[in-house]
């Protein structure tokens, strides 16, 4: 007999972007033609200079192991690095290198919550913090993220936690916002400072997509006055520098924050390879010019795909202030064809056609409040990303291949007709 898994075990949901992909690259092997448009990975390559720091790191013996908070020469030039880009004044104390930005949503709850406590997040919502939140045993309160607002943060939800919630503990912000592409703007920035300044609650400022705003420029919650005692933000090398399989990113924080992450991190996994932080201290100091050229390209195509959907009956997508990502409404096209969204993303993926295929996520794969979206990012080339929307378009109105496809998927049966904002 097998032992029995924990219950928190047995509750985890894994990323779905990544059950999406495996199943689009079972069609491809098959022979279908897929248009991958389900997971956030840059299409460009690392940057060479940054290639070559890391091979030259590898052949200079820095393979073994190094401190847990990160080297000295990564643990600066990332100082210098949010200094330069975000207006902070932090040192290199303020800095720990990790595994790319995920492995923080743990750590943070590690340091911050006790069971019970209560973890305010904007939804829909990055599909890893509940099974982070739920390690700890914290309580996931969820704040509606509207498309009529932009998929801007409802400061009320936040007055709201803080007055009724019983234990109130930890926020988690994500800006630019995946799935939605929302962005948090100053002024909201400035507003939960003023909310959160001073009281006993943690905020997990979770930005990825820092460098992917299409209007404007980043602010992190970071550079508000005292804001750096109460908030981790994480920043990675996946989405900015391509860099998304050498698993590097950091946070920054405040130096006794920064050594207890340093402490977790030792127990959980040592450090970060060597190699890989000298290669990104080489990208941070190097490579902004191709990064930002990278950007550029990134923000067209994700205009050039929103105004493809645009053309489509009964989809309605917003310009993300940011990301990679179309957040399309298809509530009507679901109400219609009476399938979920997700649904209508695995119709797209299996059933409209034998010969192709597009893969992308329904909006409630990122929780409820995503229901009647679909998510799509923009990594595949442009002639590829219009014949994905045609696809769509064709796929959409057939509505005897949609019941066939129901008729062996019920799950995917809409039981109440979405909302349409
Ligand atoms: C909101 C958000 N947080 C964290 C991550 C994880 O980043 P990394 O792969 O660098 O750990 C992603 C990646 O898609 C993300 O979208």
């Amino acid at each position: 007999m097998s032992a029995s898994f924990s219950n928190f075990a047995v509750s985890v949901r894994a990323e779905t972007a990544f059950t999406v992909l495996a199943a689009a690259k079972r069609l491809i092997a098959a022979g279908k033609d897929v248009i991958e448009l389900e997971i956030g990975d840059s299409p460009f390559s690392t940057p060479e200079v940054v290639v070559q720091a890391g091979i030259q790191a590898i052949r200079d013996g820095r393979t073994h192991y190094g401190p847990s908070l990160g080297i000295p020469e990564f643990r600066e030039a990332a100082a210098e690095y949010v200094n330069r880009e975000y207006g902070l004044s932090v040192a290199a104390d303020n800095i720990i290198a990790g595994p790319g930005a995920k492995n923080f949503e743990q750590l943070f709850c590690e340091a911050f919550l006790n069971p019970g406590d209560g973890v305010l997040v904007f939804s829909p919502h990055f599909s890893t913090y509940p099974p982070n939140i739920a390690r700890r045993g914290g309580r996931m309160v969820l704040s509606a993220l509207k498309h009529a607002r932009d998929f801007r943060p409802n400061l009320d939800d936040v007055r709201k936690f803080l007055a009724e919630d019983p234990s109130p503990k930890a926020v988690f912000l994500n800006s630019p916002h995946n799935p939605t592409g929302g962005i948090t703007l100053l002024e909201d920035l400035e507003e939960l400072a003023e909310l959160l300044r001073g009281r006993d609650i943690a905020v997990f400022s979770d930005e990825p997509y820092d460098r992917m705003v299409w209007n404007g420029r980043h602010y992190s919650l970071l550079a508000q006055a005292e804001m750096i005692g109460q908030t981790v933000a994480a920043y990675t090398f996946s989405k900015s520098f391509s860099m998304s399989g050498w698993r590097l990113g950091f946070a920054v924080s405040s130096a006794k924050t920064i050594e207890l992450l340093g402490k977790l991190t030792n127990t959980a996994l040592s450090c970060v390879p060597p190699f890989t932080q000298l290669a990104g201290a080489v990208a941070m100091r190097e490579a902004c010019d191709e990064r930002d050229r990278q950007m550029s390209e990134f923000g067209r195509k994700v205009k050039r795909l929103v105004d493809e959907l645009n053309q489509v009956e009964g989809i309605s997508c917003l310009m993300p202030g940011g990301s990679f990502y179309a957040f399309p409404s298809v509530a009507s096209i679901c109400n219609r064809l009476g399938i979920t969204s997700h649904g209508l993303a695995m119709y797209l993926l299996e059933g409209a056609d034998d010969a192709r295929g597009v893969a992308c996520l329904g909006g409630e794969c990122f929780g409820e409040a995503g229901s009647g979206f679909l998510r799509l990012s923009c990594a595949e080339p442009d002639e590829r990303l219009i014949e994905a929307v045609s696809f769509i378009a064709a796929a959409v109105k057939q509505s005897s291949r949609v019941e066939l496809y129901l008729s062996t998927h019920a799950a995917f049966r809409l039981a109440a007709p979405y909302a349409v904002e």
